[in-house]
């Protein structure tokens, strides 16, 4: 733990070479991790009914009916009913909001300036989220939600995740105290949200998609349970999101990348000046320099542990019931054999192949692959895209950033500082 504190990008890559591929991290609970593409598929591939969450006790903050934390039938069935409205074909309906807002973020963005695309990038896709998914389109609205949301996840004490003990409110006092408050407040508004699109016409957005829907036997979401899931889609889609998109930003303006930033900066131009926000997120060499930047720096090194509930036969070894098992990306995303140069940062590896979900597995895979990983993928290329296109930009240090753990994520370390040089013509650099 201390070593991937110390060095979150690298130690996954170390203990596989040291150790072997798969490798055992000890403990009371072993977890066994491998980055290699058929030790990955072992996993992925394995009936979703014999693993379960590895996880901490979350359903105190995030509900006990949240989506990540269930498993077997029930995990099945509600996935299912969430599902549609996180399909890549609607993310159309998203696009224009996803770039109108990035605009909006930039608005300020004026030469000599010094900005932290880490900062921006978390605002943008929290007001994405609570357009999109929310359907809170009056930015007053969005600007107290907002608030209250980033209150309760940015003032959440670790310490009342790993002892039980202090989970108790003690006459208003200490920190489990003041997260209920805080958690009594984001609650208040979101029932009202759910209240508020049960009583309108359908909606656009992904909250009103979910007060439709019905499961198999006809029966609709409860409120718990919607409340349940748009904290969790807070909280698993906003940061996350963010660091992609400041880690493409980085790799971008790195000296080293000048001919990437060059040849993406010439696709967007050959778009135009206004393209269709569909054209611009299928964007041949954005989406190239995305993959890329999800690959170089995954956002985490071996994200949601699963434990076995049946034995598993991985690259030779039987593993009995009860161990952990992982997939290690930030190993399979390293590997010389995959992606040669592995910590070159070099999109045209995405045009001259293809790789398979066990090689490239930015959104983890299987039953539990990313819920938003057609939303987040969207998202990234619209707001990378848009502000590139518009921004000449350079990193205010020249420091390689080695990531940070940041609570479940490893995010830059520095927040991104760029220097805004000025606003680009198309067809200049
Ligand atoms: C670049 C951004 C993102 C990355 C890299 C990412 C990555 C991941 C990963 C690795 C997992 C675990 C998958 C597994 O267990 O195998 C996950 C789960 C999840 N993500 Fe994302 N995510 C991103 C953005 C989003 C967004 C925007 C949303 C929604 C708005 C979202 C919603 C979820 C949900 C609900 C789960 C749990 C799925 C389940 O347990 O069935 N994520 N994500």
């Amino acid at each position: 733990m201390l070593r991937y504190l110390r060095d979150p990008m690298g130690v996954m890559p170390k203990l596989a070479a040291k150790h072997g591929d798969p490798f055992t991290i000890p403990g009371k609970e072993p977890l066994v991790c491998t980055g290699d593409p058929e030790g990955i598929k072992a996993i992925y591939s394995a009936d979703p009914m014999s693993l379960e969450p590895f996880n901490v006790d979350l359903a105190f903050i995030l509900g006990p009916e949240s989506l990540i934390l269930i498993g077997g039938p029930e995990h099945r069935r509600k996935r299912k009913l969430m599902m549609p409205p996180f399909l890549g074909a609607r993310m159309r309906a998203y696009g224009e909001a996803m770039r109108r807002l990035t605009r909006q973020h930039l608005a300020d963005w004026e030469a000599g300036r010094m900005v932290s695309a880490s900062a921006t990038a978390q605002r943008i896709s929290l007001d994405v989220i609570l357009e999109a998914v929310f359907g809170v389109h009056d930015p007053q609205g969005r600007h107290e939600l907002g608030q209250a949301l980033l209150e309760l996840v940015e003032g959440f004490s670790p310490l009342i995740a790993f002892i039980p003990a202090l989970r108790r409110e003690l006459g208003g006092i200490g920190p489990y105290a003041s997260f209920r408050r805080r958690q009594r407040a984001v609650h208040a508004r979101l029932d009202a949200l759910v209240a508020q699109a049960r009583r309108e016409e359908p909606r656009d957005d992904i909250l009103s998609l979910l007060v439709a829907a019905r499961y198999e036997d006809g029966e609709p979401m409860t409120d718990d349970d919607i409340r349940a899931q748009l904290l969790l889609l807070v909280v698993a889609g906003h940061e996350t999101t963010a660091i992609s998109i400041a880690w493409a930003l980085y790799a971008l303006h790195r000296p080293e990348n000048a001919e990437v930033l060059e040849r993406l900066r010439e696709e967007l131009d050959t778009l135009g000046p206004e393209p269709e926000v569909d054209v611009l997120a299928k964007a041949t060499y954005l989406d190239a320099v995305c993959n890329e930047t999800l690959r170089r720096f995954p956002l985490a090194p071996a994200p949601a542990p699963r434990r076995l509930l049946a034995p598993l036969e991985l690259m030779g070894y039987s593993l009995p019931a009860g161990v952990g098992v992982g997939a290690a990306i930030g190993v399979a995303h390293l590997r010389e054999e995959t992606y040669p140069e592995p910590l070159r940062f070099r999109p045209e590896r995405f045009l001259e192949r293809k790789f398979s979900p066990f090689e490239l597995l930015p959104f983890g895979g299987g039953a539990r692959r990313c819920l938003g990983a057609a939303m987040a993928a969207y998202e990234m290329r619209v707001v990378v895209g848009t502000i590139v296109g518009d921004l000449r930009l350079r990193l205010a240090s020249l420091r390689p950033d080695p990531g940070k753990v940041r609570a479940a994520n490893v995010g830059p370390a520095h927040g991104v500082k760029l220097v805004i040089e000025g606003r680009r013509t198309p067809g200049t650099s």
